[in-house]
């Protein structure tokens, strides 16, 4: 008994006992003044906090970004400025549409966040496992979500809003090929690659800026499930991610992505056939090739998951000098949704938390009080809690604004103009899939448009008929045998006979 530490109060006073409650007489009704019991149960009351109303469930690990190639000329930014440099980062994976107790292994998008810790702020690298996304203009992001989420009458998941809500918006075809593919359900987040998508902008010493697009390619090769092989894992375990993360890390197999960019020269953005800052479309690598930038290990799980992983608050604004945003209207509108939500879920000062704490730099601010003020700003001086001041308190750095960008145009809203093409990039990705990989594609539409109405089937075939004759076609078939065949047994995979063996697709790098 004598080296275990004493049970406190929360204000630090030694607890009597944690089992009994304070009654009168033996069977007694408890009284008021069992304040430790109170406190329990009022902690209890409060466990949870609001879950992300987008990529709910989540797993995160805690590790390193190397820098491998010189990329100075390209940033300044002090995480690249010298090959071998080291910086910390903050992992989070997660699936968009389900809630925070969903099964890992279920057909959606991943998220693929990383918060690097470097001495000038934190970055926060707050992308996808795909290029691309389903909208290009944040007006839609909101009901794109809701026909992700529950119906509000049925309280159920709606193939009918999914493929309604798809089908009126054409350049959605190219991320939802992504979707139905194999990379739809990825054996876990180490065999998945992570994208920036969005085009983001880096400035070197010199005053130079160049548009930037940021590729994590997995060094643990692209791994998959099938539908059939998904369904048969989930009915033995729904956190698989979870366990296969944390046993790897524990088991010292620590997953590592290579870092690369694409690199586009400013005055390039005015001359490409797509708009670069379409998020609904890719650099082709041909125009403009993968740079090599270095390795991202990680390799601790977190001693606490809440703390760390699901009070973290990783937000497209944290950039720090040398890396910033593109006129991208999406990536705009997420410069003001996430910390809107960090407020939301956590509260005022979330950024104080230590998942989200700065690491490598000192963080000086003015912001003053509201709830949960539990850090002070001690500048040397407490009369210097305003700015302009004549007690030395911080001031800002010229030297950390990004060169001037010239910004012209009628003010309207465009909508989709006639220049936007949005079947030749989905054609280029439909083209690169094997016989099998398509027939795979097309079993995964007919289960996933199954329960839609012929309406809304026939509007979707449409879209997909721009992209490719041979698309449409192969679809409908698979729904029409699909539909002529309700006990048809979902395909499985050539290789794979049991969910422990997964498919593993080439690395294309
Ligand atoms: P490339 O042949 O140089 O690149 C093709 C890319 O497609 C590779 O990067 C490859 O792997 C990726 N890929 C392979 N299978 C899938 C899949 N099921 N889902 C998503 N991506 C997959 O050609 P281009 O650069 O000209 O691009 C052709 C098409 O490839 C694009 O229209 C786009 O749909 C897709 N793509 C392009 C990317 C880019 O940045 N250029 C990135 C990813 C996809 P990996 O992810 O390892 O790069
Ligand atoms: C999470 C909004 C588009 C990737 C979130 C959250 C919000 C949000 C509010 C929850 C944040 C939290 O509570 O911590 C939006 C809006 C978008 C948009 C308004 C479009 C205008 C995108 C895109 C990507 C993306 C294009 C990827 C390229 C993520 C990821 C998370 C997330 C990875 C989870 C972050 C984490 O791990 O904590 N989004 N999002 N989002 N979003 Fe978006």
């Amino acid at each position: 008994m004598a080296d275990k530490p004493t049970l406190t109060t929360s204000a630090g006073a030694p607890v009597p006992s944690n089992e009994n409650s304070l009654t009168a007489g033996t069977r007694g009704p408890v009284l008021m003044q069992d304040y430790q019991l109170l406190e329990k149960l009022a902690h209890q009351n409060r466990e949870r906090i609001p879950e992300r109303t987008v990529h709910a469930k989540g797993w995160g690990l805690q590790g390193t970004f190397t820098v491998t190639k010189d990329i100075t000329k390209y940033t300044c930014a002090k995480m690249f400025s010298e090959v071998g440099k080291q910086t910390e980062v903050l992992s989070r994976w997660s699936t968009v549409a389900g809630e925070a107790g969903a099964a890992d292994a279920e057909r959606d998008v991943r998220g693929f966040s990383l918060k690097f810790y470097t001495e000038d702020g934190n970055w926060d690298m707050v992308g996808n496992n795909t290029p691309v996304f389903f909208v290009r203009d944040a007006y839609k992001f909101p009901d794109f979500i809701h026909t992700q989420k529950r119906h509000p009458r049925t309280n159920l998941r709606s193939p009918e809003a999914m493929f309604d809500f798809w089908a009126a918006q054409p350049e959605s075809v190219h991320q939802v090929t992504i979707l139905m593919s194999d990379r739809g359900i990825p054996k876990n987040p180490m065999h998945m690659n992570g994208y920036g998508s969005h085009t983001f902008s880096m400035w070197n010493a010199a005053g130079e800026r160049f548009w930037v697009k940021f590729h994590f390619k997995t060094q643990q090769g692209h791994k998959f499930y099938t539908n059939a092989e998904a369904e048969k894992l989930i009915g033995k375990t729904r956190e698989s991610y979870q366990e296969d993360l944390y046993n790897a890390v524990e088991k010292g197999e620590y997953p590592k992505w290579t870092l690369y960019i694409q690199v586009m020269p400013e005055e390039d953005a005015l001359k490409t056939p797509y708009n670069p800052f379409d998020l609904t479309k890719v650099w082709p690598h041909g125009d403009y090739p993968l740079i090599e930038v270095g390795v991202l290990e990680m390799n601790q799980n977190p001693d606490n998951y809440f703390q760390m992983v699901e009070n973290a608050a990783f937000s497209p604004s944290n950039i720090v000098p040398g890396i910033s945003f593109s006129p991208d209207k999406m990536l705009q509108a997420r410069v003001f949704s996430y910390a809107d939500a960090h407020r939301y879920r956590l509260g005022t000062h979330y950024e104080a938390l230590p998942a989200n704490a700065a690491k490598a730099a000192k963080v000086n601010h003015y912001h003053k009080d509201g709830a949960m003020r539990f850090f002070t700003n001690d500048f040397g001086n407490p009369d210097a809690y305003y700015e302009p001041n004549q007690y030395d308190g911080p001031v800002a750095d010229a030297g950390a604004q990004e060169p001037p960008l010239r910004i012209d145009g009628d003010m309207d809203r465009y909508g989709n103009p006639q220049e936007m093409d949005d079947f030749t990039q989905p054609r280029a990705l439909y083209e690169m899939f094997t016989d099998e990989q398509k027939q795979r594609l097309y079993t995964n539409y007919a289960q996933a448009m199954g329960p839609c109405s012929k309406g809304v089937k026939e509007r979707w075939f449409a879209v997909l008929e721009k992209v490719h004759p041979d698309y449409a076609a192969g679809v409908r078939k698979a729904c029409e045998e699909l539909d002529s065949d309700v006990n048809a047994v979902p395909i499985t995979s050539e290789t794979a006979t049991d969910a422990e063996e997964v498919n593993t697709a080439p690395d294309t790098v």
